[in-house]
């Protein structure tokens, strides 16, 4: 069987990452190994630019580059070699929370980043990708009930989160066949139940 390549995507607080263990069962559980791993982050760099993006102060467009360099020591490192080696590869976001976040949170000009991502991965883009998709409101309640000290992101307001969750939804308008919307309003179950139907149906 051809290797896939899995990412998730959404709003902070739309609750994808306690979903990600579940679909990298289902997978497992078809004998198919797979890399889960996560932007930015993925690599002994990436996580050290990781800490930098969600804690340190800077430009807007360093924070967009950053992305970027992270994202390519991930792919030379990790993702590549994971896909060449037959494997699956289940990533808590990748590209369109560049498109989200910077573009459509940030303001910053799609058209640059249409040039970053030919550059870093001109072959390669995800088979499938959910987007966990809830109202800003929801998400931030969600998170407060975290107890955890926000990072640079999750410190933005409502406006802001409604900004990326638009430019969600306009990726999944724009290319319907790889970008999924889950409906993360509902209980726990009900949406693993969606986003097992989805990878069943678009990957295998
Ligand atoms: P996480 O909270 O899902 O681990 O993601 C870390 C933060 O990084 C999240 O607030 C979204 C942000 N982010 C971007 O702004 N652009 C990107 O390209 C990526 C991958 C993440």
């Amino acid at each position: 069987m051809k290797s896939r390549f899995i990412t998730f995507e959404g709003i902070d607080g739309a609750g994808k990452s306690s979903q990600i263990a579940a679909a990298v069962a289902l997978i497992q559980a078809r004998g198919i190994t797979v890399l889960q791993t996560r932007e930015p982050g993925g690599t002994p760099l990436g996580e050290k630019l990781r800490e930098l993006l969600l804690h340190e102060p800077m430009h807007l467009e360093t924070e967009a580059l950053l992305m970027f360099a992270a994202r390519k020591e991930h792919l030379a490192a990790r993702i590549e070699p994971a896909l060449a080696a037959g494997q699956w590869v289940v990533s808590d976001r990748f590209t369109d929370a560049t498109y989200a976040y910077q573009v459509g949170g940030r303001g910053l000009d799609a058209t640059r980043f249409a040039q970053l991502e030919a550059w870093v991965h001109p072959h390669l883009q995800p088979d499938l990708t959910l987007i966990f998709d809830l109202d800003p409101k929801e998400a931030a309640r969600r998170l407060s009930g975290t107890g955890q000290a926000p990072d640079r992101f999750e410190r933005e307001k409502a406006d802001f989160f409604e900004r990326v969750r638009a430019a969600y939804l306009a990726r999944a308008a724009a290319d319907p066949t790889r970008v999924r919307v889950v409906d993360a309003s509902q209980t726990p179950d009900a949406i693993r139940q969606q986003v097992e139907a989805l990878i069943l149906e678009a990957c295998f």
